[in-house]
């Protein structure tokens, strides 16, 4: 089977091509343009797996060169990870957000039509719930009103899908909803890369406890939560990759040719508890400050993880200590 990964040289693209290899996918291939990551990074993949990836440095807004990719290599399902990711850049500049996030999908699936590759996996985000009423949150709590364009072209992709799926019955996708994804491969040799400047709870703790930071500031302790800090699915990318190997395997059992799965553990976890957890692993002492609430942040968020168990018999394996383990020593290795 010969899979293609768009934007596999970022986070959660390249962990998952090192499942791929891991588990005996020969030679996947992997487009991306470096906008937010290292060509580097998949010799680092090769020197772990120590078996081959063959990539591409093709941009998916470019129709001719997506197109012209598929046209020469025979394709059988694509994992698009591909996308700009952060929220305050979205929010600063919503259209080159959508020209990548809502028109590189639809040049990559025009392109996987006209050369019959008809399965598809989307990386979409729990922030396609908003500010949930309800918790935990299932795959059939409907869409909140977006926080930021790129919630909304997390939506809008997912409303494409689900059109042209109901319009193509022969293309199967599947959106996969992350919730908070975190932490490293456990050699520390990939992880989160940092071209742009990191957004995440995280990434900027490991900063601040390597000195490339002063301080942390916990953004709101007056939430109703146990401690009054927020309430996140936070996820190790090492299971949001196996989950995708998983998916790759429900292509044929999929009942409805478009399918929604969360991916997240099921559990809430506040930002002081991840401190904790981080202080306790690493022997750091955080410097943190607590501060005001930051502006759009949803005070609880968690998934029903039900139906990943179900239908893909996938569940997370690891917790919050590893998270924040491998996260550390993939920093202390980084050193930027
Ligand atoms: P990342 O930025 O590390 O990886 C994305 C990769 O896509 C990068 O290598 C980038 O260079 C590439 N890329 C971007 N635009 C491209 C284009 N037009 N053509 C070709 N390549 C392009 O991000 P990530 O954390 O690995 O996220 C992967 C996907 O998961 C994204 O779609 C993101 O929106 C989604 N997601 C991420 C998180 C998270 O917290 N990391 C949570 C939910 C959903
Ligand atoms: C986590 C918690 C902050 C920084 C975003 C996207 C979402 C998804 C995951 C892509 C929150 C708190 C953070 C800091 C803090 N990405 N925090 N101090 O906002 O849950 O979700 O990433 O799809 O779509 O919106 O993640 O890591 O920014 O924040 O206290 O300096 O950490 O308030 O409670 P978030 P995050």
């Amino acid at each position: 089977m010969n899979i293609l990964i768009t934007g596999g040289a970022g986070y959660i693209g390249s962990h998952t091509i090192l499942e791929l290899l891991e588990q005996g996918y020969e030679v996947p291939y992997s487009i991306d343009n470096y906008l937010n990551s290292e060509e580097d990074n998949y010799k680092k993949i090769e020197k772990i797996a120590n078996k081959k990836v063959t990539f591409f440095n093709i941009d998916l807004k470019n129709k001719k060169a997506t197109k012209s990719f598929f046209k020469s290599t025979k394709i059988d399902a694509v994992i698009h990870f591909a996308a700009l990711k952060s929220v305050p850049e979205s929010v600063e500049n919503p259209i080159e957000c959508y020209q990548n996030n809502v028109g590189g999908l639809i040049n990559l699936v025009q392109a996987m039509q006209e050369n019959n590759v008809h399965q598809l996996i989307f990386s979409s985000s729990c922030s396609v719930y908003g500010n949930p009423e309800q918790l935990p949150v299932n795959e059939n709590t409907p869409f909140g009103k977006a926080e930021s364009p790129y919630a909304r072209s997390k939506q809008i992709g997912e409303n494409i899908l689900e059109d042209f799926c109901k319009a193509n019955k022969d293309f199967n996708v599947i959106s996969l909803r992350y919730f908070n994804p975190a932490g490293a491969h456990p050699s520390g040799f990939i992880g989160e890369g940092f071209t742009e400047r990191p957004n995440n709870l995280v990434p900027l703790i490991t900063q601040t406890a390597v000195g490339l930071r002063d301080k942390l500031t916990v953004f709101g302790t007056d939430y109703n939560t146990k401690d009054g800090s927020c309430v996140r699915d936070y996820i190790h990318v090492v299971d949001v990759a196996q989950a995708h190997v998983k998916a790759l395997g429900y292509f044929d059992k999929m009942k409805r040719n478009y399918q929604v799965i969360n991916l997240g553990t099921g559990n809430g976890t506040t930002v002081l508890e991840i401190i904790k957890s981080f202080e306790k692993v690493s022997g750091e002492k955080l410097n943190y400050e607590l501060g005001p609430r930051r502006a759009g942040d949803v005070e609880t968020i968690y998934a029903d993880n039900s139906k990943a168990k179900k239908e893909l018999q996938w569940e997370a394996k690891l917790n919050i200590e590893d998270m924040v383990a491998t996260a550390w020593k993939w920093q202390q290795k980084l050193k930027v």
